[in-house]
């Protein structure tokens, strides 16, 4: 199979524990996901059952358990993520940081923007981090950067702080920063989990629209079952583990 037709994402087998002292909490245990290429993907859950965890593990920020070869148990399981069809556990330190600019975008519920900076400088400094010292022409970052803004609507919000934004606009500076750099994946979690529905049906909209155009792969973790409806493909993580990986349409009614 060539790197093209493989799945943009793959979880395999993941397990992952957190250890805070003699204290083991599995979060993760055994979960199989494939995330093909152009698709949107939704996880649902209850909370603490894990999505963040799993959007962590697909971003690179964090990694699976090692995984002890000969220990009892889950001791000794771990998993990988693979992006097209490499484990990114395998990935030199500068291919994991190009991984982590280039590849994955994230989306966060809370939209952690820098205050002082205006609107479109927050999307800049996302593409000044990827390029660094190499001299990208600023021209060309500020011109993509309020062509990106303007795609979510924020043509008229450019130089605005955001404390000057609402929480949708706010959302919406966020979604741009993620994607200058174009990256194929976005991760996003719990986008619109802080957002009124309207406003987040909107933001989804464009979302799906951009997404559509530029074959970006989409992986969301959601409370609501409305937008998971929207998702190519749904799963659910309950007890660490995936119940089905089914079209979303079969939410429908349930
Ligand atoms: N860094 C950490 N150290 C220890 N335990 C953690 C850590 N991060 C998460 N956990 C625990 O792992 C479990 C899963 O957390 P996670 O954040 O992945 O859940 P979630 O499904 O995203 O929940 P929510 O819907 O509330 O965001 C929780 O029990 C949480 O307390
Ligand atoms: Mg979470």
């Amino acid at each position: 199979m060539s790197n093209a037709e493989q799945p943009i994402l793959m979880a395999r087998g993941i397990y992952k524990t957190y250890r805070l002292g003699k204290v083991s909490v599995p979060v993760l245990r055994g979960v199989d996901v494939t995330v093909p290429e152009a698709s949107f993907l939704a996880i649902l859950g209850a909370s603490g059952s894990g999505k963040s965890t799993l959007m962590h593990l697909f971003g690179g920020l964090d990694r699976p358990d090692r995984g002890v070869p000969g220990a009892a148990g889950d001791a000794a399981k771990t998993g990988q993520v693979l992006f097209r069809g490499t484990d990114i556990a395998t990935f030199s330190a500068a291919q994991a940081d190009t991984y982590r600019r280039q590849s994955v975008g994230f989306v966060f519920q809370f939209y952690h923007l820098l205050p002082e900076l205006t609107v479109v400088e927050n999307v800049i400094i996302a593409a000044m981090i990827r390029h660094g010292r190499f001299g990208y022409p600023a021209a060309d970052v500020d011109k993509r950067a309020r062509e990106l803004l303007t795609t979510f609507g924020l043509g008229h919000r450019l130089g605005h702080k955001p404390a000057e934004l609402s929480g949708g606009e706010r959302q919406r500076v966020a979604i741009a920063r993620a994607l200058i750099n174009e990256p194929p994946v976005l991760l996003a979690d719990e986008p619109t989990g802080n957002l009124d529905r309207v406003t987040g049906g909107q933001i989804l909209d464009q979302l799906e629209e951009y997404r559509r155009a530029k074959r970006l792969t989409l992986v969301m973790v959601t409370h609501d079952q409305e937008i998971a409806a929207r998702a190519d493909a749904v799963i659910r993580l309950v007890d660490g583990k995936v119940v089905g990986q089914m079209p979303a349409a079969a939410l429908a009614g349930g």
